[in-house]
């Protein structure tokens, strides 16, 4: 299975913060947002990555995480010079997937919970059409929601409604079987000019083949495209890391527990950062999880 992260858009909510960098680069407490994204690519076991942002911030993103090999992984970049849609992401991304399966988050998305490696892996394994996660929220009217019957199966799915069917979030990790980047081809642009990744799921549902995992309480998530719920995903973190002890999106000790890296490749990472917290947690758990 292959990975995409998009991280592009002009994250004009976020104004001014956003004038001059690009959104995914942003602080979540004590990473930069995309972190998490590529984190959860990483619990579900996913090693090629292909991260598409603008133009300005593709080099930025190379200078951050380079080709991925100190991670163990793949990482290779592309660039959408205008937010055309998510599901561009299948056609900018097609010759990365060549064929394959693959999973599509987005930039400004993080998800937390003790059983999300298991989940991910169960979900990959059962993967047959597509797969989205739901979760509860309060204002569905900002998201694209989806409506499931007893076995899970998604029976509608609408963007942003005004009447919401129900409370469900669509969020923003996709995983797709092999006929994404083919039916994104015959995707036609919506009323706002974009290809809508609710239009591909539709295309799946019409098939039936489109499941619909809901998160319950033992997961967090947060899109963090607001001035608040950035805010709130900061301190989500900082409560997390200061105070329960779980780390999130720590990509090297993620990368040491999925064996892509040795705990000395894992301590020198953390030791060449060890003027700051996260460095020194890195240098102290190496080689006691090895
Ligand atoms: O976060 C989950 C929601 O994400 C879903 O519930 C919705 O179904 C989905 O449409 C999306 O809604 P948003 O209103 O958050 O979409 P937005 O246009 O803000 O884009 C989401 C992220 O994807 C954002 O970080 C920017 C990035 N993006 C978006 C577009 C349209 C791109 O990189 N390129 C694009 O062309």
């Amino acid at each position: 299975m292959k990975g995409i992260v998009l991280a592009g858009g002009s994250g004009t909510r976020l104004f001014p913060l956003t004038l001059a960098t690009s959104k995914q680069l942003l602080a979540v407490y004590n990473k930069p947002m995309v972190y998490y994204p590529i984190s959860v690519l990483m619990l579900a076991g996913i090693r090629d990555i292909l991260i598409i942002s603008t133009p300005s911030a593709v080099p930025v993103m190379r200078g951050l995480l380079g080709d991925g090999s100190k991670l163990g992984l793949n990482l290779s970049y592309a660039l959408q010079d205008e937010p055309r849609g998510i599901a561009e992401a299948f056609l900018i991304g097609a010759d990365h997937i060549g064929g394959d399966s693959s999973a599509l988050i987005l930039g400004d998305n993080l998800f937390h919970g003790s059983g999300l490696r298991e989940l991910l892996r169960s979900s990959r394994r059962s993967l047959d059409g597509c797969t989205l996660f739901g979760y509860p929220v309060a204002d569905p009217e900002r998201y694209g929601i989806g409506e499931v019957d007893s076995e899970g199966m998604l029976v509608s799915i609408e963007e942003k409604p005004r009447h919401p069917r129900s409370n469900n979030a669509i969020t923003g990790l996709y995983l797709y079987d092999e006929q994404a980047v083919d039916l994104a081809r015959g995707l036609a642009p919506s009323a706002r000019g974009e290809l809508e990744i609710t239009d591909l799921n539709r295309e799946y549902l019409r098939q039936g083949r489109a499941k619909l995992v809901e998160l319950d309480r033992d997961y967090t998530w947060y899109d963090c495209g607001t001035h608040d719920s950035l805010l709130t995903a900061s301190q989500y973190v900082q409560y997390t890391e200061k105070y329960l002890g779980e780390r999130v999106g720590y990509l090297e000790e993620i990368a040491l527990r999925m064996g892509f890296i040795d705990a000395e490749a894992c301590y020198q990472l953390g030791a060449g950062m060890r003027e700051s917290n996260y460095g020194r947690y890195l240098t102290e758990i190496a080689y006691a999880l090895d």
